[in-house]
């Protein structure tokens, strides 16, 4: 079904901005924030003209394909870091409602269903001198992204297609933005570190991040990845990729 403003008013609790097509639902949370949007208040798009990924990628949101929001949420400071894990953490959620098996968040948000990216989180914060005015929590989820002619074939995946049944995006916006209500009003819990410690996929395993091949050990408090590296030297990686590194373990 096509979202539209109505569809989206009958569902959602929150002040909302809904757009048929946009350049990105984070550069319009943030001139929103800036003018004081509320708590919770959320920018949607059906399309993005030039959505943005980490590292300064694009993020491709075809029309009546996917989902592209950004939350404006206005936490303490201090719990910055914990925006992130609560990003990752709802869509985990979501797509395990959904009923698709083998979710795994890959360090530090990419949400993985068997392996394949089916969604990222980008937070971006908005500072007045060394206050935290309050920070935009884009979303974006592949529901039925059709990804098989492209590079992207092997390492993507779409909702529908591994639920294997028609999903309303208008249901999964809700169902989101009600995990991520839950999750926000508990953001000074440690429960919020530690359910996201608990979904990530790669701990124990070989990584290779920001240049350094070993096996993630472990994640902090802040989010950071900790990675031991073949020599036993222990590495904290604080943003960037990882990627499974499955070659040979170094003997030097
Ligand atoms: C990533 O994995 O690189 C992060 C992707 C984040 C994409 C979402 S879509 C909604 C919001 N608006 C943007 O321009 N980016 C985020």
């Amino acid at each position: 079904m096509t979202l539209s403003e109505g569809i989206l008013q009958q569902k959602l609790a929150q002040p909302f901005r809904y757009f048929p097509r946009v350049t990105s639902t984070n550069d319009l949370a943030k001139t929103w924030l800036m003018q004081g949007a509320p708590d919770g208040a959320v920018v949607i798009a059906d399309e993005q003209a030039s959505g943005r990924g980490r590292s300064g990628r694009l993020w491709r949101t075809p029309p009546n394909a996917a989902l592209a929001l950004s939350i404006i949420l206005r936490p303490p400071a201090a719990l910055l870091a914990r925006v992130n894990m609560i990003g990752a953490l709802c869509v985990f959620e979501l797509a395990t409602q959904v009923g698709c098996d083998d979710v795994g968040i890959k360090w530090p948000n990419d949400i993985q269903v068997q392996d394949r990216k089916i969604s990222g989180v980008l937070v971006e914060a908005v500072w007045m001198q060394d206050n935290l005015d309050g920070v935009v929590l884009g979303i974006g989820v592949n529901v039925r992204n059709d990804f098989s002619q492209t590079d992207l074939r092997e390492l993507a995946a779409s909702l529908e297609y591994v639920a294997g049944r028609p999903l309303d995006r208008a249901e999964l916006i809700k169902t989101l933005l009600e995990r991520v209500d839950f999750w926000y009003q508990r953001i000074d819990a440690d429960q919020v570190f530690d359910t996201w410690r608990r979904r990530l996929n790669m701990l124990g395993h070989p990584v290779e991040a920001e240049g350094i091949r070993g096996r993630a050990l472990d994640v902090t408090a802040e989010g950071s990845l900790l990675v031991e590296d073949h020599h036993g030297g222990l590495h904290e990686v604080s943003a960037g990729d990882v990627t499974a590194f499955t070659g040979q373990r170094s003997t030097e």
